[in-house]
């Protein structure tokens, strides 16, 4: 970040264990919140440092309600203009349950949408309106979507991406996660590098709190340190097919998977070998985020991935 000359005032609550789950937020002097008001997002020296070692780092406020509200209204033209009926690709991160049609593939460099596994009644017919059955929105937002793209390339996120040190970043990967009231669905517990694979393995997400996410509606749960312990599983594609490739089969204990409560305008720092969760929304409110993976232009993207381009993937300029 060398046109970021004074990084030492934070934005910066990070996640410590337990149930408390999140430290005290580091009050912010004047000229940090001078900062933050310009939508800067800074990640002081103590907070690389957790990031490096947890794996995950919290980041409260760095966008303000408008930013967050912006994205949501967009989704939600986005998803009305979207025919309900013409595709129902259920998502899940259970491969059994996983469709790997062509609506999915081409999700790659498209925006599409997918429904919550519990959308439908037994006669196939949407249980609740189809603004409230929509699991995600994915994969190109931050490319074909202008409200997005500008969201994705703004300048904090330029600058939180410099300062966990990924470099030449692309952005590869765009998601509106709507974890809706009541039939929101668990994801379990997994490694974004299953599912975004480089040479060496790279991979950094950002997760944006775009409403509070709380344990009542399905908060992230993730695993500290366990970034360290090697990527288990593989989701592998060949020509239109998918399937997943166990490394390591030895489970994770998911009894030390701690919970990251998020204010609205949070942004969760994920090294893509940290594993992470989330409990489904039995909850009246919706926990909606929206996430971006981004990968090194540096390393290797085989084309065993999923996710291919026809078109290579962009960074901030
Ligand atoms: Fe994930």
């Amino acid at each position: 970040m060398p046109d970021q000359p004074t990084l030492i005032f934070g934005l910066v609550a990070l996640v410590g264990s337990g149930l408390a789950g999140v430290r005290p937020q580091v009050a912010l002097g004047r000229r940090a919140r001078a900062r933050h008001n310009r939508g800067m997002a800074v990640v002081t020296p103590e907070g690389l440092a957790r990031f490096r070692a947890d794996g995950f780092l919290a980041l409260e406020g760095v966008f303000d309600d408008a930013a967050c509200d912006a994205l949501r209204t967009r989704a939600a033209e986005l998803v009305e203009a979207f025919d309900a009926d013409s595709h129902r690709s259920i998502f899940t991160t259970d491969e059994q349950a996983r469709r790997t049609d062509d609506y999915f593939l081409d999700s790659a460099e498209r925006i599409h949408f997918f429904f919550e596994a519990e959308a439908f009644d037994e006669q196939g017919r949407l249980r609740q309106a189809k603004a409230q059955s929509i699991n995600k929105i994915g994969h190109a937002l931050h490319d074909l979507d202008p409200v997005f793209a500008a969201f994705s390339r703004a300048p904090a996120v330029a600058a939180l991406v410099a300062a966990a040190g990924l470099p030449e970043p692309v952005l590869l990967q765009s998601m509106l996660i709507f974890k809706q009231p009541r039939i929101g669905g668990a994801v379990t517990c997994h490694q974004d590098s299953t599912f975004l694979h480089t040479v060496p393995e790279r991979v950094l997400g950002l997760w944006v709190a775009l409403e509070d996410a709380t344990i009542d509606n399905g908060c992230l749960w993730v695993l500290p340190g366990g970034h360290r312990e090697g990527l288990r599983s593989r989701f592998v594609r060949r020509a239109r097919a998918t399937h997943t490739v166990v490394l390591d089969p030895s489970p994770w204990d998911e009894s030390k998977l701690v919970p990251v409560p998020a204010k609205k305008g949070t942004v969760i720092l994920l090294d893509g070998l940290v594993p992470h969760a989330s409990h489904a929304n039995r909850s009246a409110v919706s926990r909606q985020a929206y996430t971006l993976h981004l990968i090194s232009a540096r390393d290797a993207y085989p084309d065993s991935n999923w996710l291919q381009r026809t078109t290579p993937a962009r960074g901030f300029a």
